[in-house]
């Protein structure tokens, strides 16, 4: 259209806006064959996270928190934008102080739980009291009811990952509240707990699936492996499983923990689903995006979707890393999908 014919379509798209129409053909800018994301890789290091988490301890009681938890914001992050360490996926570490009690609430995001520090606490979840040990890996299946305590000397900290962002988007998020502690008089017994046996009426068990998977399996099932070829994106990896299913730990996300043995250097790829890491020992380095990220022990580090990533360990000793990913969400969107050249 040459000058000498433009029309003036001020009126048309003001007519548009005060009506309620949306005209496509604006809101294509920006997507393209490739996914997408405003959101960086990063990591949080452990010294720097561990200081200002028991800086909360001094000056934020638990009374007033309710829950004292220190988030990992993607620095990508727009100011109102719902996110966490991904898009999909909130982390953050929790700090329970010996005495205190977090009291028992339940919502629809999925939560996990790495331990990091400490001993003598526990959580309750849904009537079923858990202790919890340093490189336990714990599960809060969506709507179950969760309290934390802590009977121990020293403070308690642990690795949180949830599915909130995800869940907010969708306008799903809701929270339960309550100050009535859960009955642990009477314990389940495991396999009833872990929902390998059920009753056959009125309610069904409240628990389907075992709640805590201890490292030392973890590990035992990793060094088993060790003298395989691996995976060629992640080395020696493991996913921890809900056995009632077969499939991931919860409907939303997968964990996982994984050996990149000394020497090894794996090839990169990319996949639709994003990733929070947590190193659990050693220290190695990935490189993600084309930039090399050193890690070491405790430190926290996010792949948002489509970002290429590779992983490496230069030293002598085992790397082990926790991750957790919303890869059964993506796939069961129908959008996983992955790009390698192994
Ligand atoms: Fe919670
Ligand atoms: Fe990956």
């Amino acid at each position: 259209m040459t000058a000498d014919t433009a029309v003036d379509t001020e009126p048309f798209y003001s007519q548009l806006r005060e009506d309620h129409y949306s005209p496509l053909w604006q809101l294509m800018g920006g997507i393209g064959p490739e996914p997408r994301t405003n959101l960086v890789p990063h990591i949080w290091r452990w010294e720097q996270t561990r200081k200002l988490l028991m800086w909360a301890g001094e000056v934020v009681p638990l009374e007033d928190a309710l829950r004292r938890v220190l988030g990992f914001r993607n620095p990508g992050s727009r100011p109102d934008q719902r996110t966490g360490a991904t898009d999909s996926l909130w982390a953050a570490v929790q700090l329970v102080l010996p005495g205190e009690v977090a009291p028992p609430h339940r919502h629809t995001p999925s939560a996990l739980r790495f331990i990091i520090e400490g001993e003598g606490a526990y959580t309750v979840v849904n009537g079923q009291r858990v202790p919890m040990e340093v490189g336990d890996f714990l599960l809060t299946p969506a709507m179950h009811w969760h309290e934390h305590g802590h009977e121990g000397d020293g403070p308690m900290i642990w690795l949180d990952g949830l599915d909130s962002p995800l869940i907010s988007r969708m306008n799903q998020y809701i929270i339960e509240e309550t100050d009535d502690v859960q009955g642990v008089e009477k314990p389940f017994p495991a396999a009833y707990a872990h929902g390998l046996l059920g009753k056959t009426w009125g309610q069904p068990h409240a628990l389907t699936q075992p709640l805590v998977y201890k490292l030392s399996d973890a590990l035992a099932a990793l060094d088993h492996l060790r003298d395989g070829e691996g995976d060629p994106y992640d080395d020696i990896i493991i996913e921890y499983k809900n056995p009632t299913t077969g499939g991931p730990v919860m409907t939303t996300i997968s964990a996982y923990l994984q050996l990149v043995r000394p020497g090894v250097d794996t090839k990169a790829h990319r996949h639709t689903h994003s990733a929070v890491y947590h190193v659990v020992r050693g220290s190695g380095y990935s490189i993600i995006d084309g930039k090399r990220i050193d890690w070491a022990t405790g430190d926290t580090i996010a792949i948002p979707l489509w970002y290429e990533h590779s992983h490496h360990n230069p030293t002598g000793e085992d790397a082990i890393l926790f991750s957790y990913t919303d890869r059964p969400a993506i796939t069961a969107l129908g959008l996983w999908r992955e790009r390698g050249n192994a």
